[in-house]
């Protein structure tokens, strides 16, 4: 298994091009099952997760190229629809499939995702929202097993599940009738999906808001579509340059899309500019604690929490980090403790008390984004050498990123083992 290895310390200074959205591909590679021709995908992201999504589709039969960053699928001779457990188990994101497959085929069986590592993760609002759709869903023997036929329907979802609002939104295009979400996610990986299906034909308004609406039509065609930049990739290496005293531009990134993780910087001491389609940040006169709360977009991102507490383990103060979107994902902290952090947890809440430099150490990768903390911690601390263990997390949602951080100044290799 591969390992990373960081020599900390060094100011990170230069441009970063963001690639597209790795929670914005999945969904819409998920979406050409609907589509009875061909479909294009540009600026797509080379992600495990989107070779897994790919293997996935391509089981069902789905004719699928990857070519440098564009994708082609083609669902037109699609056979079973099924998705077996030893592809589901791998990521999470595999369940999209289950609300187009039903839409198109009346009937799908789709493995149940299981827990993580960031908590049980259930997959209750998918299954009632279909359900309300008219759809008879039953699980046997770890499988979802549900049958159609598809009625419009109103929708009030208990929590404005992502997932959960993909799934329904792709199984409601096809539905017989009008079908509103109410609570909706309202994620821009959500308007994404709604502006590639509508211009495959589908008819929704509202997608990116908490009420969006679906008028059923009877086919969806194919089409073309880029898929918007990765905010928390964005994040992630803006965070790395506060962290480092560096100086660091994200190019291809979209402001709108970070408001408030944004202001957030701003509130320790960070200074952006922003640009038509960059960002830049930098913090020439330190940083200083600041509390956060994660909620559901347009708040903090969840998906943004565990590097933020990595940049605030070097940032001056104490800070108050709340969970609140999912159950465990604290992950990375006894690993930053162990780089010589100062955090105590208290259920969903994290106090971080900043200390003034972080030492490498060995660390354990536990998760996509709790390793990419562990990056930022690795790259802040002034002494010592960072080996991160169990990388793979890493490369399902960043694409080589440590040639990207190494363009950008930082002393970061990969070892194969
Ligand atoms: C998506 C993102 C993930 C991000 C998360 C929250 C993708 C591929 N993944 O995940 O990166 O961290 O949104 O922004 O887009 N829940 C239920 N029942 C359900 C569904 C969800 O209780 O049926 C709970 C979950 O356990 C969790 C919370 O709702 O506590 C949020 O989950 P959800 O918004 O569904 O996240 P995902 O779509 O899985």
């Amino acid at each position: 298994m591969d390992r990373i290895l960081i020599r900390g310390g060094a100011p990170l200074r230069g441009q970063v091009h963001i690639r597209g959205s790795k929670n914005s591909t999945l969904p819409l590679m998920a979406a050409c099952i609907l589509a009875e021709a061909p479909c294009e995908l540009h600026n797509v992201p080379c992600l495990h997760d989107v070779f897994t999504m790919d293997k996935l589709l391509s089981a069902m039969g789905m004719t699928i190229e990857f070519t440098g960053r564009y994708l082609t699928l083609d669902a037109s001779d699609m056979g079973e629809p099924l998705a077996p457990y030893d592809l589901v188990r791998k990521m999470r994101a595999s369940f999209f499939v289950l609300g187009p497959l039903l839409a198109r085929y009346g009937q799908a069986k789709v493995s149940l995702p299981g827990g993580c590592a960031i908590g049980t993760r259930p997959v209750d609002i998918h299954l009632k929202g279909l359900e309300a759709l008219g759809a008879h869903v039953s699980i046997e023997d770890g499988y979802v097993l549900a049958k159609g036929p598809l009625k419009g329907a109103d929708i009030t979802l208990d929590f404005p599940s992502v997932g959960a609002t993909e799934n329904l939104m792709m199984a409601a295009t096809r539905a017989d009738g009008v079908t509103r979400i109410s609570n909706a996610a309202r994620e821009p990986e959500i308007a994404d999906l709604g502006h590639f299906l509508n211009s495959l034909g589908a008819q929704i308004s509202g997608a990116g808001t908490d009420l969006i609406t679906i008028v059923g039509v009877d086919e969806l065609g194919g089409g073309q579509h880029t898929v918007i930049p990765d905010r928390v990739e964005a994040g992630t290496f803006l965070l790395a340059g506060l962290a480092t005293h560096g100086d660091v531009t994200a190019q291809n990134a979209n402001a709108d899309h970070l408001s408030s993780f944004l202001n957030k910087l701003r509130g320790t001491g960070g200074e952006i500019e922003i640009h038509a389609n960059r960002i830049r940040v930098a913090a020439p006169n330190g940083l200083r604690a600041v509390d956060v709360t994660t909620q559901p977009y347009p708040g903090f991102p969840t998906d943004l929490q565990a590097q933020m507490m990595a940049m605030l383990c070097v940032a001056e103060g104490a800070s108050v980090i709340k969970e609140t979107v999912f159950e465990n994902r604290f992950m990375q902290v006894g690993e930053l403790v162990r780089m010589g952090a100062d955090i105590e947890v208290d259920s969903n809440a994290a106090v971080v008390r900043g200390v003034n430099n972080l030492r490498g150490a060995p660390v354990m990768a536990s998760d996509l984004r709790a390793s990419a903390a562990l990056i930022v911690a690795g790259l802040s601390a002034t002494k010592g050498e960072t080996a991160i263990h169990r990388v793979y997390h890493i490369d399902r949602g960043y694409e080589r990123i440590e040639e990207r951080l190494s363009a950008l100044g930082a002393d970061i290799e990969r070892i194969q083992d």
